[in-house]
Order: C-alpha cells, then sequence, then structure tokens
C-alpha cells in the first residue's frame, strides 16, 4: 500500500474502528485470533475488547462453542500461551449467520492462511476495506499506538546465521544460495536487538532462525542478552530449528529459565536424522521446555530467489501482488527493519541489492513512522524483492518438499511471466 496522508490518517482511522464504541466479530478461529486477543489483554488491560462471535469459513468443523485452548490446538498445538485468557469460550458462527445479524458488527480478519478467502468473500458481499472490515495487523498497531502511544510490532525474525546443517533446495531463507555463508557477529545482533527495542515498547512474537540456530556458536550469549534484557518486552520468544543438533544442557536451562518456545520442523519423513530428533525431543521433555513439532508443514516454493519473474508487470498489478501477501515476519538485520524477512535473507545472500524501499532505518525513524512501516505501508506500494517472490498464502501455492537437497538449476535468465499466467 502506498501511504496516503489523506486516506490513511491514523486518527480517522482510529474514529472507524474505536475500541471503546463498537462491537467486534473476529473473522477466522486461528492462532492469529488468540494472539491478537491475548496482546490487547497484555497491552492495553484497562480496555474492554468486546467480541461478539467469532466467525470461521469452516464453523462445522470446531462445533458452535469453542474456548481458546481449543482453538489454539487445532491451530497449531501449544504454540501461544492460553494461560492468561481463561479459557473463554466463543460462539462460533457461519458467515451466513453474520449476514443475518442485524447489528452487523465490525469484521477484523483474524486469519493468514485464510487472508484472502476471507476478504474476496466479504467483498462480494459489498463490505468495505478499513470501514466494515480489516486485518488484525492494524488494529493490533493502531489501537496501542492511538490509545497508549505504545509502539507495538506483530513479528520479527532475527537469522543468527546463514550457516545450516541441511541444504534445502526450497529453503525459504535461501540457503543453498549463500556463496559464502558465514554466522553473524554477535555484537551486531546485540546491537540490532537493543535498537530494536529502542523503537519499540512491545513485540508479540520475536523468532530467532537461520540457516540453523543451534550451530550458530554464541547462540547461548544471544539468548541471555534478549532474557535479561528484555524478556518483559516479548510475549513469545520462539527459536525454530530443524532439531538435528542437541543444545548443551545449560543452553536447555537458559531456554527453560526465560520461558522461551521451541518450534521444531520435523524433516525425518524425507531426511535421516530420526535418531537424533528423538534424542532432541527427550531431552526437551526431561527439561519441561515448552515445544512443539511441526511435521506437516506445508511447503510452498517462494520461486527463485535469482529470477525476476514478474518484472514485466506494472507499479499497479505489482502493488496488488503484494497487498495478496500475508508474509507475517519482518526481518531485523544491520539496525534496519525489513519488511519481510525473505527480502532480508536475499539481500544478506548477495541476491538482492538493498534498497530503503523495503526497509526502516532504526537509527533515524520515529513510533509513527515504524507503526506504518509495519502495517503495511511502503513508499513503492510493494517491496523490490516483490518481483522475484510468489508471495505467502497469496493465492500462487507451489507445493514442494524439505527432502530436497542442494542449490536449483541455473534459472534461465529473464525468464519473466504476467499476472494471468499465475
Ligand atoms: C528457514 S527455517 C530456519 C530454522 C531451521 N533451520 C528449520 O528448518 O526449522 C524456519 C522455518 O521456515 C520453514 N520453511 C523454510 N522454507 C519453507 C518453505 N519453502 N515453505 C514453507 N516453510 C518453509 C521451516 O520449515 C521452518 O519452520
Ligand atoms: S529450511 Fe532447511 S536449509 Fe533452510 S534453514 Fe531450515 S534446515 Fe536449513
Amino acid at each position: 500500500m502506498i501511504y496516503n496522508e489523506k486516506k490513511h490518517n491514523f486518527k480517522k482511522y482510529f474514529d472507524n474502528w474505536d475500541l471503546s464504541k463498537n462491537n467486534f466479530v473476529l473473522f477466522g478461529a486461528s492462532k492469529e485470533c488468540i494472539q491478537l486477543i491475548r496482546t490487547i489483554k497484555i497491552i492495553l488491560p484497562e480496555y474492554d475488547f468486546k467480541i461478539k462471535y467469532l466467525v470461521d469459513l469452516d464453523e462445522s468443523a470446531l462445533g458452535n462453542n469453542i474456548s481458546l485452548y481449543e482453538i489454539n490446538k487445532a491451530a497449531y498445538k501449544s504454540e501461544i500461551n492460553t494461560d492468561i485468557l481463561n479459557d473463554k469460550i466463543f460462539e462460533v458462527k457461519s458467515f451466513q449467520d453474520y449476514l443475518n445479524d442485524k447489528e452487523q458488527p465490525k469484521i477484523i480478519i483474524t486469519s493468514d492462511a485464510h487472508y484472502n478467502r476471507i476478504k474476496d468473500t466479504l467483498i462480494e458481499n459489498n463490505k468495505i476495506e478499513d470501514l466494515d472490515f480489516t486485518k488484525y495487523r492494524k488494529i493490533a498497531g493502531v489501537w496501542p499506538y492511538i490509545l497508549k502511544k505504545k509502539t507495538h510490532i506483530w513479528r520479527t525474525d532475527i537469522l543468527l546465521t546463514e550457516k545450516c546443517t541441511l541444504n534445502c533446495t526450497f529453503c525459504n531463507m535461501y540457503m543453498p544460495h549463500y556463496k559464502n555463508p558465514k554466522h553473524k557477529n554477535i555484537n551486531k545482533i546485540k546491537e540490532d536487538i537493543d535498537i530494536l527495542f529502542k523503537n519499540v515498547d512491545y513485540i508479540s512474537t520475536l523468532h530467532l532462525v537461520g540457516g540453523e540456530p543451534f550451530l550458530y556458536p554464541n547462540h547461548k550469549e544471544v539468548f541471555q542478552h534478549i532474557g535479561k534484557n528484555y524478556r518483559d518486552k516479548i510475549d513469545n520468544v520462539l527459536i525454530t530449528t530443524n532439531g538435528t543438533l542437541l543444545p548443551k544442557p545449560e543452553v536447555l536451562d537458559l531456554i527453560k529459565k526465560h520461558k522461551f518456545l521451541v518450534s521444531i520442523s520435523d524433516y525425518t519423513d524425507g531426511i535421516n536424522y530420526k535418531r537424533r530428533f528423538d534424542i532432541f525431543i527427550k531431552k526437551l521433555n526431561e527439561k519441561k521446555i515448552n515445544y512443539f513439532t511441526r511435521k506437516d508443514i506445508l511447503w510452498s516454493d517462494f520461486g527463485d530467489p535469482r529470477v525476476s519473474k514478474y518484472e514485466k508487470l506494472s507499479d499497479m498489478e505489482m502493488i496488488s501482488h503484494f497487498n495478496k501477501c500475508v508474509a507475517p515476519y519482518r526481518g531485523l538485520s544491520n539496525k534496519k527493519l525489513y519488511f519481510c524477512h525473505l527480502n532480508t535473507s536475499a539481500v544478506l545472500s548477495e541476491i538482492l541489492e538493498d534498497d530503503p524501499n523495503d526497509y526502516l532505518d532504526l537509527e533515524n525513524t520515529t513510533p509513527e513512522e515504524l507503526i506504518k512501516f509495519d502495517v503495511g505501508f511502503i513508499k513503492k506500494g510493494y517491496l523490490t524483492f516483490c518481483k522475484n517472490c510468489n508471495g505467502c498464502y497469496s493465492g500462487i501455492e507451489v507445493p514442494v518438499s524439505p527432502a530436497n537437497q542442494g542449490v536449483r538449476p541455473d534459472p534461465v535468465l529473464g525468464t519473466t511471466i504476467d499476472q494471468k499466467s499465475t
């Protein structure tokens, strides 16, 4: 979205979505739904977030009344802590029930995976974006800022190392494309974290990734730095690992002490490391560490990062391509906040030139600029890397598997496609 002061005036936007004057319906019984309720409760405890009911495209699968705990289990095992939510029960209705509701409460879309489907359904029923419906991320950024001048960002990722124990062809961090992969300098990582928290009051999820985070020689120091200095400013500290390397006992103790959450990608169906993987899980169980495994991750090919396949699209078509992408992950690197972490890695791997359109310089920004950037106002209306990328849950899903290892064949350079053929 290109920022337009008249159209996107924060105050006007907030007046439409005033927390104290409205009832709301959350469309999408998903992990984003639980996290939004949780985040608002943490940052704005004195406000009553009045949720009339939930709507889900697949309401029959969930039953009419459901607790947040059950949604959490159905969505992503125990990824989100439901402790402060008192296991509240919500009615889940169909979209037809919503249409029959005379009040027609304002709708907050709380699903990344089904965002485009829900948005299309609402538009087909004459609902207007930012007036009748909006996206959870805007609410989560704008409410804390307008009501309490608090800067909240939903999620950012930090790439600790460019090295990995595997070499997945379709890795969304483009591991096979690094010609000279390096471990990040520990002081630079600490500086990045420090400058982030100079600008941001609260983050719902800080995600530590790589490459393989446990291959990074200074991972313990990073965990200590976050745990000691910033733990109260982060809801979920998430470490994603492939489970090939066993962390030392003192590292596991640190993870336990600071209540970090470990997400373990289980690639053992296609890659032979089941014995190590099982030992990893056993150790986490012994230490009673909060973790979840992900075996059924649907991998999609985001596209060959070297190929500018959308080069021929016009600016307007590119803006539409960007608006369909729900990439939840900002990326923190070299004192910059990138809008998309895939973009961060494409720059670090030297596939893509760094472009100020694509990031916010954390040494030189304001709280309002930060919130606007985080909710999607980009100078050009899209990112440079969007020309190379199929997007996240954008409707251009190309199923692939982590079992494929090694760099893909050299692209036929200059390959481009137009929107109609996607
Ligand atoms: C890039 S990995 C880094 C951490 C660790 N090496 C791992 O594989 O879990 C972070 C997450 O991105 C996921 N991922 C990587 N490439 C993907 C793709 N093409 N589609 C969907 N998820 C992907 C991984 O499964 C993992 O959950
Ligand atoms: S997805 Fe594969 S190559 Fe990429 S970081 Fe994870 S394990 Fe390594």
